[in-house]
This record gives structure tokens, sequence and C-alpha cells, in this order.
């Protein structure tokens, strides 16, 4: 049905279900679709030629708005948070509160170096962000085809947003949930806006967002993108599901946490950088246009 869903990266717990889901959303048409997904290590590159890539904090944690005193302090908290974000031997609720420490601390942390809001472009400018390949044909294919992406990223809204702008990929139908900078009169950040969104509070996210959801009720069929298990809750907003598939990035620790990513995402892509899969599967929905 979809070639790509043949590549070696390419893992289904239940590939039968997978092509029931599909042919199911593909016969309801690509105007009842609407696609969910995670910015930082699903839509964007985990490595380049075995160097790993920034994530939207990364960005500014590297640049040279941070001081070389909180560069490190910065470094230490991914130091200690990220093995925990990844490690497949705690549960959510262990993590959980851990995560909302590494959020608050490293926010804190930014707010004290008085960041410009003028800078933030020249900074995303000169990292390493990387955009997976094919992104363009995935963000220029769902605007042809009208089809409304929601990037729900647990990162820096303001980063995201250049990063796809950028890229020139910042079409209408994108919509961003993320925590975005307040900045005061000059331009300075002052705090973070809004209720936070790490990593495992995508849900409460969704659900204060039901506006959101309530516009986009004519598409009851989800295609949602993530690279953690914290990413599955993204589309609990939706209202009257019809058909849910989950792609999921397995980048890191692929080994520990196989079994687990195959029990809740439909068709899992081990350590592949590109979003040939996701674009095959867009190009099936949209009868191949
Ligand atoms: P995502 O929901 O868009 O993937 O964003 C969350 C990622 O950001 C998650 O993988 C952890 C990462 N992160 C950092 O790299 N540095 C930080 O300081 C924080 C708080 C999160
Ligand atoms: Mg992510």
């Amino acid at each position: 049905m979809i070639p790509e869903l043949s590549n070696p990266s390419v893992c289904m717990r239940d590939p039968e279900r997978v092509h029931e889901i599909l042919q199911s959303m593909a016969k309801s048409g690509s105007n009842t679709v609407q696609v969910i997904s995670d910015f930082d290590m699903t839509l964007t590159r985990f490595a380049h030629n075995g160097k790993r890539c920034p994530t939207c904090h990364n960005i500014l944690d590297n640049s040279k708005l941070i001081s070389d005193d909180c560069k490190e302090q910065l470094k230490e908290l991914l130091n200690t948070y990220y093995p925990i974000e990844i490690d497949s031997s705690r549960s959510i609720d262990e993590k959980l509160p851990l995560m909302v420490e590494w959020w608050t601390k490293a926010h804190e942390l930014l707010v004290q170096q008085k960041i410009r809001k003028d800078l933030l472009a020249k900074v995303v400018q000169e990292s390493d962000a990387m955009l997976r390949e094919g992104y363009q044909l995935f963000f220029d294919h769902l605007h042809e085809h009208s089809i409304p992406l929601l990037i729900f990223s647990a990162g820096i809204g303001d980063v995201l947003e250049e990063v796809i702008r950028q890229a020139g990929v910042f079409h209408p139908n994108v919509k961003v949930f993320s925590n975005y900078m307040d900045f005061d009169e000059c331009g300075v950040l002052r705090a973070f806006k809004g209720e936070l969104i790490h990593i495992y509070n995508k849900r409460e996210g969704a659900l204060l967002n039901t506006g959101h959801f309530q516009e986009l009720r004519a598409r009851p069929n989800v295609l949602l993108m993530g690279d953690s298990l914290g990413d599955l809750t993204m589309a609990d907003g939706v209202q009257q599901m019809e058909n849910i598939l989950k792609i999921g990035f397995l980048n890191d620790k692929v080994e520990e946490r196989k079994q687990s990513y195959l029990d809740s995402y439909d068709i899992v892509l081990v350590k592949d950088e590109t979003l040939e899969v996701p674009n095959a599967v867009l190009l099936y929905l949209t009868g191949n246009k």
C-alpha cells in the first residue's frame, strides 16, 4: 500500500491495524484530517554527521546570549535530567516532578540572562538547528491540501517559530502551542507566559485549548507525530476522534525503549532522520496528489 512502510527503519507491532487505520482515513478524505506534531527531535533532527542537533532550549543555551557561567549551569541541568527523560526503568509518574524541576530551573536561568527579543532571529540563524530531511515537502504538502498542522511543543515558541520561519515553511495552516517568552517594554525577557508546557503535561495543555479543537471538529482523523511517550497525549483535546495514526521517532536508547514504543506508537521509526515515512503517509491520504 505504502512502499516506504517497508523501509528498514520502520517497526510496527500490528501492520494489519496500521493498514486498517490508513484505509479508513483515506476513505474519509484528506479534508477530515488534522496533523498534530511535537517539534524537538520530531520535526527537527536528532543528529547530523554523528553530532547531536539542538533543541529549542539548546539553541539559546549554546548562543552568545548566555554567559559562560549560565551555560555551565544549563549543561549541568541537561546532564542531570536528560538521562531521566529517556530512562525506561522509571515510570512517567516518577519522572513528572523531575521534569517540572528541569523546565522551572532552566527557565529561571534563561530569564536571569536578560535575553533580547531582537537578537533571537540571529541566534537561530547562527545555530545548528535542522529540520528533518523532507521537511519542505511535509509543510508544503499540508499547506497545499489545507490540512491544519498543530505543532505542540514543550520547547520555546519564539525560537521554534523562528526556525520554521527561516526555513520558509511557517505557512498559515500551522498553529503552535508552546512556551512563549514574555518581554518587557524594552524587549528584554522577563518571564515565560501562561501555563508551563513540559514533556509530560501535554494532555493538560491540549485540554486548555478546547477552542482550537472545536474549530477543527470536522476533522476527526488525526496523524500524530512524536518522539517521547509524553507526546502520545497531544491529541487528547480532539473531539469525537474517529481514527488516529501515531508515528513515533525512536532516536536514542533504542534497545531499552523499543518495546514500549511499539506498544504505544502504531509506526515506530528507529534512528530515522527523515520525514520520508510521514510524507508517504500524507501522500497516500491525499490520493498522491
Ligand atoms: P518537545 O516537546 O518539543 O520535544 O520539547 C522538549 C524537549 O526539550 C525535551 O526533549 C527536552 C528538551 N529540553 C532541553 O533540551 N533543554 C532544557 O533546558 C529543557 C527544559 C528541555
Ligand atoms: Mg520531542
